[in-house]
């Protein structure tokens, strides 16, 4: 029997593993993790991260072929193939400061590994990495192997969230490297046997370990690229009177470009776009490649640049100033159907508007206060560690933030309405309602185009929807950008 082992039950480790037990009835699943906590939730009927469909595929594996424990060691012995989906933060002090990925986690990760085997292992890199890790850990490995076989593998995952249980049931693809050597050839084929038992074989691809890790990064810039493109039009839109949709649209038709991530928005986030860009644009340089890095460093700064416009319309339309008015945020996760918060554009939204002064009444169907609180305070990039090694900030102050439970309370004797993630439940709001309990003249701002314009107009709404035609009020306020 095959056992399997993955260290990190997160939003990648989590999902990915109950779908291998799942679908893999004779394979043995342990998910480990340090956090006591968080393998505790996933051992409960709350599981720690809300992904639809993940209930289901739990509740039919767990305790028959899927385990969660904090027994990292034993699992880790026991198991032929070891999966690593720990945290690779973006390093903060020292060489590679604000682009690099730290990988710690990843190190000890490895040593441990190496620590308690007492038989050959295959090991699995599925974090996303820099380039040229797997060398780093094979290196790591071998070195205090102790007589034991290891071979490495990297197979990126390219699960969205939101859709992960829909993206690993069907993938466009399973992408597997490894080295060119026999045993490098005999592991690749040991873990796509495992994919094949659902993932039809043309859609497995094999590479060499280099390409695979790449190809993640890549993935990730490309799909980043696409949404600054887009949101890089948007500005322009709005200042031609073009509607971003209707450019959008009409782009998408050609075969060649694809109508997929063509949304304007008030900004990507998630937790890798940003931290993979980063990485590339750190490769990029170490390799005495400029150009190429600068090229992709620009994707970022568009994405800044969005965000940074979106709260100066907002200023600038309620007449220069929030100080002391009520601004309702509608959403905080990155994207709907997830609760993730990791990098969303909410975190810089919100901080731009206190910074103005502006005191905020925030709701999102699957966000807590206590993670909302948290993130306004916490320093860029922190969040990427295990829950109990998070460094800690000072909370944000209750008198400026309060987080409800309902849409219409938060927009209760607002000045103004943010809408920063695209939740369905946003587009069937009683705006009638939602117009009347609002100071006037009352304001909506949309950064992810789900209101009906021209209805709320109608209503008597000031509304602002990013790369729209604007509102003859936004017209005649000063430039922004
Ligand atoms: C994580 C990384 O954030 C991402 O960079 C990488 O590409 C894939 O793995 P995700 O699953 O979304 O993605 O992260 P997270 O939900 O934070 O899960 C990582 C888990 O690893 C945490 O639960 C953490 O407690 C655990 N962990 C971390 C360990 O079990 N051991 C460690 O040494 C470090
Ligand atoms: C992404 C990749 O899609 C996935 O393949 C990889 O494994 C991890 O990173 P994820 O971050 O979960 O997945 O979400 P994704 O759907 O890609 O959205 C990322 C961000 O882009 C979100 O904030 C989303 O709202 C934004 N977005 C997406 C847009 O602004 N416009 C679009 O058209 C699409």
């Amino acid at each position: 029997m095959v056992k399997i082992c993955c260290i990190g039950a997160g939003y990648v480790g989590g999902p990915t593993m109950a779908v291998i037990a799942l679908k893999c009835p004779e394979i043995e699943v342990a998910v480990v993790d340090i956090a006591t906590p968080r393998i505790n939730a996933w051992n409960s009927d709350h599981l720690p991260i809300y992904e639809p469909g993940l209930d289901d595929v739990v509740k039919k594996c767990r305790g028959k072929n899927l385990f969660f424990s904090t027994d990292v060691e034993k699992h880790v012995a026991e198991a032929n193939i070891v999966f690593v989906s720990v945290n690779t933060p973006t390093k903060t002090q020292g060489l590679g400061a604000g682009k690099a990925a730290d990988l710690t986690y990843w190190e000890s990760a490895a040593r441990m590994i190496a620590d308690v085997s007492k038989s050959d292992k295959i090991v699995v890199e599925k974090s996303t990495v820099p380039v040229k890790t797997a060398e780093a850990i094979e290196r790591i490995l071998t070195h205090n192997r102790k007589g034991i076989n290891f071979t490495i593998l990297s197979n990126p995952e390219f699960l969205a969230e939101g859709t992960a249980i829909k993206d690993l049931f069907n993938p466009d693809r399973v992408l597997i490297g490894g080295r060119e050597t026999p045993e490098g050839q005999k592991a690749i084929h040991a873990l796509r046997d495992v994919y094949a038992h659902w993932v039809p074989l043309d859609r497995i691809l094999c590479t060499n370990l280099w390409s695979a890790e790449l190809s993640k990064l890549a993935a990730n810039a490309f799909l980043a690229q696409r949404i600054s493109s887009v949101n890089a039009m948007s500005a322009l839109c709005e200042a031609t009177g073009a509607d971003v949709s209707q450019v959008s649209h009409s782009i998408g038709t050609d075969s060649r470009i694809g109508p997929k991530f063509l949304n304007a928005s008030v900004g990507f986030g998630g937790s890798c776009f940003q931290k993979d860009i980063l990485n590339l644009v750190y490769i990029c340089e170490c390799n005495g490649l400029p150009e190429v890095a600068n090229y992709w460093k620009q994707v970022i700064k568009v994405n800044d640049y969005q965000k940074s416009r979106f709260v100066n319309r907002i200023v600038s339309s309620m007449f220069n100033t929030v100080s002391g008015k009520k601004i309702a945020v509608l959403g905080f996760a990155f994207k709907k159907d997830t609760g993730d918060t990791r990098e969303t554009p909410a975190i810089d939204v919100c901080k731009g508007l206190l910074g103005d002064k502006a005191k905020l009444s925030i709701y999102d169907p699957q966000v807590s206060e206590e993670q909302i609180l948290k993130d306004l305070a916490m320093k860029k990039f922190d969040w990427d560690h295990p829950a109990h090694l998070q460094p800690t900030s000072p909370t944000t102050s209750k008198k400026e933030v309060s987080v409800v439970w309902d849409a219409y309370e938060a927009i209760k004797d607002s000045h103004g309405i943010c809408i920063l993630t695209e939740w369905d439940e946003f587009k069937n709001l009683d705006y009638q309602k939602v117009f009347d309990n609002m100071q006037k003249p009352a304001f909506i701002f949309d950064g992810r185009n789900v209101v009906d314009v021209k209805k709320l107009r109608q209503i008597g709404f000031i509304v602002y929807s990013i790369g729209k035609p604007l509102d003859a009020w936004l017209k005649d306020m000063p430039a922004v950008a």
